[in-house]
C-alpha cells in the first residue's frame, strides 16, 4: 500500500481510469448478455416464409422446436425416420395447436442407403412451399463414452451420414427456394462439445461432426447474409433428452422444451447461439463410462469446468 501511496497523483489517476474502464467493459458485456438472453424480442418468423422444415422432429429438441414453431404460426413439414412416431407427433401438434396452418410429414432415415435419393424426394415434396425456416436437428451420438478405436463401423457410418451428410444435403435441398424468395432462416443444431469445450475426449467423432456443423454454418452465414438468409448454429452442451439419458434436467441442463423456447427466440440473430447449459460433465455422468472418464484424467477435468452459455452472441 505504501508503494501505491508513494506514486505521483497522475499515476494513481491513470490506474483508477484503467480500473474503471475494465469494470465498465465487464458491466457492458454482462448487460448485453442479459439483454440477448432474456429481453431481446424474438423475430416474427412468418416474415421468413409460411413453412418450417424440421428434421429429427420426433423427439427431444427437434420435437420441442416443432411445437414452438407451431406457436409462431408456421406450417410444419416434419422429417423423421419412424412413420408411426411422425404420425403421432403430427396428431399431437394438431391437437395442441389447432391454429397451426398445416402439418405434413416426410419419412427419411439419414443413415439408410437410399438417403441421397430420399433427400431428392424431399426436395420435390417441398417444391412450391414457401419454406422460411429450416431446422437441421436430426443427430446421433455415442451410446456411451468410447475411445476412438472402439467406435465400430456402424456407429461411424451413422455419425457421418446423419450429423454431416444428411444436414448438408437437406440444406442443399431447401436453400435454392429461400434464395429465390430472398429470405430464410437456417438453424443447424451443433454442439457445445466442439464449440465450447476445448476438446471432448471419449466423444471424438461426435464432437468432430459437430465442429463441421459449426464451421459449415458460419461459412454459410457469411455467404448468404447479404441474400436475406440467416444461418445460425445452436451449440447446446447438456439438454435432458433420450440422447443424454444420463443427464437429469437442472439449472445447467434444461429440458428440451426450455432449450427450444430459448433457441427459437434467437433465430435470425447471431451466427452462433446457445444458452447457459454448462455444469460439470463429470458430475452429470452416471453411467459406466464414468470410470473411463476418470481415466482420461486432467485433460477432461480442465475441459469441463468452464461456463458455456456463452455461445450467445459470440462469433
Ligand atoms: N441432448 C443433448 O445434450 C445435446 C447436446 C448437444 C447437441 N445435441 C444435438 O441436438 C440434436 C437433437 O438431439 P436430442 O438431444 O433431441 O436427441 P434425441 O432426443 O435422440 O432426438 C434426435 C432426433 O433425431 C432423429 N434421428 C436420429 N437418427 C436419425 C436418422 N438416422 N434419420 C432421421 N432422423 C434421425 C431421432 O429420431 P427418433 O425419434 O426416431 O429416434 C430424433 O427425432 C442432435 O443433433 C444432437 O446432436 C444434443
Amino acid at each position: 500500500m505504501e508503494f501505491i501511496y508513494a506514486q505521483p497523483a497522475w499515476v494513481l489517476l491513470a490506474l483508477a481510469a484503467v480500473g474503471l474502464l475494465v469494470i465498465a467493459r465487464v458491466a457492458a458485456r454482462l448487460a448485453l448478455w442479459l439483454y440477448v438472453a432474456f429481453l431481446r424480442p424474438a423475430k416474427d418468423l412468418r416474415r421468413y416464409g409460411a413453412w418450417a422444415v424440421v428434421t429429427g422432429a420426433t423427439d427431444g429438441i427437434g420435437l420441442a422446436i416443432a411445437f414452438r414453431l407451431a406457436d409462431a404460426g408456421l406450417g410444419l413439414f416434419l422429417v423423421g425416420r419412424n412413420p408411426d412416431k411422425l404420425a403421432s407427433v403430427a396428431a399431437e401438434i394438431r391437437a395442441k395447436h389447432p391454429m397451426v396452418p398445416e402439418v405434413r410429414t416426410f419419412v427419411l432415415d439419414f443413415s439408410s442407403k437410399g438417403m441421397v435419393a430420399d433427400v431428392e424426394a424431399l426436395k420435390e415434396a417441398i417444391r412450391g412451399l414457401d419454406v422460411g425456416v429450416l431446422v437441421n436437428n436430426a443427430g446421433v451420438a455415442y451410446p456411451h463414452a468410447l475411445y476412438f478405436h472402439e467406435v465400430d463401423e456402424e456407429l461411424l457410418h451413422s455419425l457421418f451420414r446423419v450429423n454431416v451428410e444428411g444436414l448438408t444435403r437437406v440444406t442443399q435441398a431447401v436453400l435454392p427456394g429461400m434464395l429465390k424468395r430472398k429470405r430464410g432462416a437456417i438453424l443447424n443444431i451443433g454442439s457445445g462439445s466442439s464449440a465450447v469445450l476445448p476438446s471432448d475426449p471419449l466423444n471424438a467423432v461426435y464432437s468432430a461432426t459437430k465442429a463441421y456443423v459449426d464451421q459449415f454454418s458460419r461459412c454459410l452465414y457469411v455467404e448468404y447474409k447479404s441474400k436475406g438468409i440467416d444461418v445460425q448454429c445452436e451449440v447446446p452442451l447438456h439438454v435432458a433428452t433420450k440422447m443424454a439419458p444420463f443427464i437429469e434436467s437442472s439449472f445447467t441442463a434444461p429440458t428440451a422444451d426450455t432449450y427450444a423456447r430459448a433457441a427459437v427466440r434467437q433465430i435470425g440473430y447471431e451466427p452462433r447461439s446457445g444458452m447457459l447449459t454448462s455444469g460439470s460433465k463429470r458430475g452429470k455422468l452416471k453411467i459406466e463410462s464414468d470410470e473411463r472418464v476418470e481415466k482420461v484424467g486432467h485433460g477432461l477435468e480442465r475441459n469441463v469446468t468452464h461456463t458455456a452459455g456463452s455461445g450467445l452472441g459470440t462469433d
